[in-house]
């Protein structure tokens, strides 16, 4: 990358003029730029914006969300996915009500203690909100900057990705948090993936790759391992008393969802009714398939009814099943459920 004081103006220049209009840009407030970047870091702008905004009304700072309802919260988050994310932030935010007196830490060396505080959500946050001189490398800028610099290593390791946050570090200016999120801009609008738009980009004279008409072949990934594929059985335990089966979730990355018993295809009806504490009496009726597709995982799943007369606490009035926090994959299967009985 040659001539950075023109580079770093050319791609400001263009940010400033061009950036989109996002709720989270029009804050100052530490702790919802910190929201943003934790509902971001997985998750496109467009499904953020609105679960945003409900964030933001109902948890307008540090102390509502620290003294927020698990559930509640995890009823919030539902479709966002990766719930360790919203409990790992309310875990962090609990420990700057009551370490910092609800005050978002301006020093990166604190701030990078708290849960749930990685490379990436602390280079974004600590540079937007607090202008430290630090690099926010998510895949966009991966990608923007592995045309930059012509840089044909694969983009998929961790020692690349540290070196590219460094080299970052090397020549970001005071204005740290507006570079990164136009690198970040930059990647989603103009260097995309796919057809990246040269013609309009504002730093085409500073890159590589368009000068070497190798665009399109960067960034290296190397192939991702095949991700795991499992099958499983997921039950509609229902009794006589309108209620229908779910167990929360502990000690998973679901932890705190409910969730539809699901198992591995080979387990019995019997082990399953006896490992839930049911006697099955009717059973089989197909409700439908679903999959779903996790960062490494794929999950195969295939819903069945069954009838029980049993009871326990872990039976749920069917009329409050939606007030319950419950992950996108097991809502894909319930539906199908509600349909039916609709
Ligand atoms: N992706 C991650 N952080 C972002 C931000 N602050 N603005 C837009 N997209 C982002
Ligand atoms: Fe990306 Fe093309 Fe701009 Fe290079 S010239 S940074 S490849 S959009």
């Amino acid at each position: 990358m040659l001539k950075i004081s023109e580079f770093n103006h050319n791609l400001l220049g263009w940010y400033q003029s061009n950036k989109r209009a996002l709720p989270w840009r029009e804050t100052k407030d530490p702790y919802r730029i910190w929201l943003s970047e934790v509902m971001l870091q997985q998750t496109q702008v467009v499904t953020v914006i609105p679960y945003y905004e409900k964030f933001i009304t109902r948890y307008p700072d540090i102390d509502s969300l620290a003294d927020a309802d698990e559930e509640a919260l995890l009823k919030d988050w539902e479709g966002l996915g990766y719930y360790n994310r919203i409990r790992n932030f309310q875990a962090a935010v609990r420990e700057v009500k009551e370490k910092y007196g609800s005050v978002v830490p301006d020093q990166p060396e604190t701030f990078f203690k708290l849960k749930g505080v990685g490379p990436y959500i602390g280079g974004a946050v600590q540079s937007i909100a607090f202008n430290h001189l630090l690099a926010a490398v998510d895949g966009n800028v991966l990608r923007v900057i592995s045309r930059l610099d012509s840089d044909s290593r694969d983009m998929t390791k961790a020692s690349v990705q540290k070196d590219i946050k460094h080299r970052i570090e090397e020549i970001i200016p005071l204005e740290a948090g507006d570079f990164n999120q136009a690198l970040m801009e930059l990647g989603a609008t103009i260097c995309t993936p796919r057809a990246p738009k040269c013609i309009m980009c504002p730093v085409q004279e500073n890159c590589e790759a368009y000068k070497e008409n190798i665009v399109t072949e960067l960034p290296i990934k190397k192939k991702a391992k095949r991700k795991n594929e499992l099958y499983y059985n997921v039950y509609f335990i229902l009794n006589d008393q309108n209620e229908i089966l779910l167990k929360k979730q502990e000690g998973s990355l679901l932890q705190g969802m409910y969730e539809l018993p699901k198992y591995d295809v080979d387990t019995s009806i019997e082990s399953v009714g006896e490992e839930l504490g049911v006697d099955i009496e009717v059973s089989g009726e197909h409700i439908g398939s679903s999959k779903h597709v996790f960062t490494h995982q794929v999950w195969y799943m295939e819903g069945y009814v069954l009838h029980t007369r049993s009871r326990h606490r872990d039976f749920i009035k069917l009329n409050e099943v939606q007030k319950l926090p419950m992950s996108r994959a097991m809502q894909k299967l319930y539906s199908l459920f509600q349909a039916e009985n609709a």
